[in-house]
């Protein structure tokens, strides 16, 4: 099959362009120090490569030309002395490109493992496909469990535990740090120190099964101020639900498989194995990052969570219209 290669190199601008996910963009100090790294491998390699094509250029132009004019004169064009001190410079920058890439490499992993006074210490567990994420607390109740959004104050490094619960996956949050692992029976630990608010877009960077590609977390850097008032607002329980149709949707989440798996913190569902969805109402997407949270999607999603994400653990669960509509009516107020 022809691929136009105008699509492609569109497809790559594009990407560029998106500042949301995207490495060339740092806003966080490690993912500047990553870029430091980035900038001095593209300038060596970039500098060695024009240089390795502009010899092999002009060693392309010299070898035609006796080949034009008859007899061939191999051997006998550059002195001796020339060739070996082109050699040895050219050694020379070979070795200083590659003492110049392990320096910054070894000082740039170095600065990346220093430890952080005093960071906000968040767990995060990767399950097959979604992000379950906790603040710790210095009690119970001052704890924060939420799913798929990572909620940063600006310029407080934030230590973030990493567990998995069934395979490995990889955090990879582009604007603000590296990628790492998360692997079944270990913990690994990022650290990232936000410098720039915004809203940023992390990916599953390993390889887990069918929906790897939709396991996306919605990533949040907030002013100090806008980070403690959503801390206030997310540890708080669940809303009361106020109208007759939000109630009888309770009543349907609790009667129905939903208490099951999902957490509302406040009321009787206290399951683990989905997401908590005591603020659901309050995150932007649903499901992994595959469906924008609103009310056709999220009644589309109950209904067939196979047709928007094949392979996810998620049932199925048949209701009728009107018990849907109160459904989503409820999960809708959990703001
Ligand atoms: Cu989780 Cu890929």
């Amino acid at each position: 099959m022809k691929r136009p290669l105008t699509l492609w190199l569109a497809v790559a601008v594009l990407a560029a362009c998106s500042s949301r996910q995207t490495m060339l963009d740092p806003a966080g100090e490690q993912a500047q120090e990553i870029d430091v790294v980035w900038r001095t491998m593209l300038a060596v390699c970039g500098f060695m490569y024009a240089l390795v094509l502009a010899f092999l250029g002009w060693a392309l132009v010299r070898a035609r030309r006796p080949l034009a004019t008859g007899a061939p004169k191999v051997g006998h064009s550059l002195n001796e002395r020339a060739l070996e001190r082109g050699l040895a410079t050219w050694i020379a920058l070979i070795v200083l490109g590659l003492a110049g890439l392990t320096a910054t490499s070894f000082l740039i992993d170095s600065a990346l493992a220093r430890n952080a006074p005093g960071p906000l210490r968040i767990r995060v567990t990767g399950n097959q496909w979604w992000w379950a994420v906790e603040y710790e607390g210095s009690t119970p109740d001052q704890i924060i469990r939420t799913a798929n959004e990572l909620h940063l104050p600006l310029n407080r490094p934030a230590l973030i535990e990493l567990r998995a619960n069934d395979v490995i996956h990889s955090l990879w949050i582009p604007n603000l740090s590296g990628k790492r692992d998360l692997i079944p029976g270990r913990v690994n630990r990022l650290v990232i120190t936000p410098r720039r608010e915004g809203a940023y877009r992390a990916q599953c960077a390993e390889f887990c099964g069918l929906e790897h590609a939709f396991m996306a977390l919605d990533v949040r850097v907030d002013s100090a101020a806008d980070f403690e008032a959503w801390r206030e607002r997310a540890l708080a329980p669940a809303r009361v639900p106020t109208t007759a149709n939000q109630r009888a949707g309770q009543h349907v989440f609790m009667q129905n498989a939903c208490i099951l798996c999902h957490t509302i913190a406040g009321t009787d569902a206290a399951g683990v194995t989905g997401p908590d969805l005591t603020h659901f109402a309050a995150r932007r997407t649903i499901a992994g990052g595959v469906l924008m949270n609103n009310r056709e999607a999220l009644a589309s999603w109950i209904a067939n969570p196979q047709a928007h994400k094949p392979g996810t653990n998620m049932p199925a669960v048949t209701l009728s219209d009107n018990e849907m509509n109160a459904l989503v009516d409820y999960l809708e107020s959990l703001q």
